[in-house]
């Protein structure tokens, strides 16, 4: 029986035009360039401004450029999986909004959120739909509007995290490209560490919620990068063994953004030069569900057909997990 393999066939990304600099938030909170560079590796983040923007308005840029590439009509999408820790809304889920903006009429489209794994929770999902054989053009957006949950005056996250994502086609082949193995892992007793108190059943908004500023983010930094580190390192360096892969074998890390030293760590482990790994962070820090589309985004150009691909993360639940593709196609 021929094997379907769900196959990467395009990518696009968007990240707002503000620029939010180390300079900018030294004026906002106590903290300077040279701190945050040294510890994080971010120089600057992008915002999105302007009233009643939502996390839908950047995807749909990111989506609408996709299809133009790809000369795909709205109407021949099958599934859209938006990822996100921002819904532009609780309900109905931003994918259904995506859907709406673009036409994309015959497509039913969910939500997935997982924290700065979305992402990759959502192409494995997505590629599931793919091998079984009834699906053939799914979208998986990663996208957050970090900037909508975070405490400008709390230093130890407003300098991490910013604005933007990305989206990529999803279709099948028989050429044995395409996505070959995915390692998913959650664990929440992490969520001490890193969440968002307020806004959900436990603590709908209110005015005590607001004043207590559960609406933002939290994070214990230290633990979480220690977490973050061994998680990381670990599922990068468990796929690569499962699939047999030698450093030599992999082309390109694709990393989720959260702190320079994490995917140092990472690809030290893997025994990657930093001339296969993919980093953004000192121009848009910390998109969350958007960083690894964005990283693909702005390296499609260089990738090759064959190119084997190891995409990883880690983020809040805890949750963390890694794919191994083979790229599938030559760039124009
Ligand atoms: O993507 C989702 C998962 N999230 C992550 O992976 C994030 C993981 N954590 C981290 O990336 C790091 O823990 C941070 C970047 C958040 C913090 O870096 P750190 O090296 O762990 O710093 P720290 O929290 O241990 O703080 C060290 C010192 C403290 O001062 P004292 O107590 O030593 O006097 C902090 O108060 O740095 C201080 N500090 C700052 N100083 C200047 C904390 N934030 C800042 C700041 N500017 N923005």
């Amino acid at each position: 029986m021929i094997k379907i393999n769900a196959a990467i066939t395009g990518v696009e990304g968007y990240v707002p035009e503000y620029v939010l600099s180390n300079k900018e938030l030294e004026k906002m909170v106590e903290t300077n360039d040279e701190w945050i560079t040294e510890r994080t590796g971010i120089k600057e983040r992008r915002i999105l401004k302007g009233e009643g923007k939502g996390t839908s308005d950047m995807a749909v840029v990111a989506v609408q450029n996709l299809l133009n590439k790809k000369a795909i009509k709205a109407e021949e999408i099958d599934l859209l999986i938006c990822a996100t820790v921002t819904p532009d809304l609780v309900f109905p889920a931003t994918a259904n909004i995506i859907c709406d903006k673009i036409g994309a009429t015959k497509a039913w489209g969910f939500d997935l959120q997982a924290a700065c794994s979305s992402f990759i929770y959502a192409l494995y999902t997505a590629s599931q739909f793919i091998e079984t054989g009834r699906y053939n053009k799914i979208i998986v957006v990663g996208v957050d509007k970090m900037s909508s949950i975070i405490d400008y005056t709390d230093r130890s996250t407003c300098i991490i995290f910013g604005d933007g994502g990305g989206a990529v086609l999803l279709e099948p082949t028989t050429d044995g490209l395409g996505i070959q193995d995915s390692i998913m892992y959650s664990d929440g007793s992490g969520r001490h560490h890193l969440h968002q108190k307020a806004g959900g059943s436990c603590y709908p908004p209110s005015h005590e919620t607001i004043d207590k500023k559960w609406h933002y983010v939290y994070q214990e930094g230290q633990p979480v990068f220690k977490a973050a580190v061994k998680g990381m390192a670990d599922v990068s360096a468990e796929i690569m063994e499962k699939n047999n892969l030698k450093s030599e074998d992999v082309a390109w890390l694709v990393p989720h953004q959260a702190n320079l030293r994490i995917i140092d760590a990472t690809s030290r482990r893997m025994g990657l030069s930093n001339d296969k790994v993919m980093i953004n962070i000192e121009r848009y820090g910390n998109t969350t569900s958007g960083t690894i589309p964005l990283c693909l985004w702005e390296w499609e150009k260089q990738l090759k057909k064959g190119d084997n691909i190891i995409l990883s993360a880690f983020g809040g639940g805890f949750t963390w997990g890694a794919i191994y593709l083979k790229w599938a196609y030559d760039s124009k």
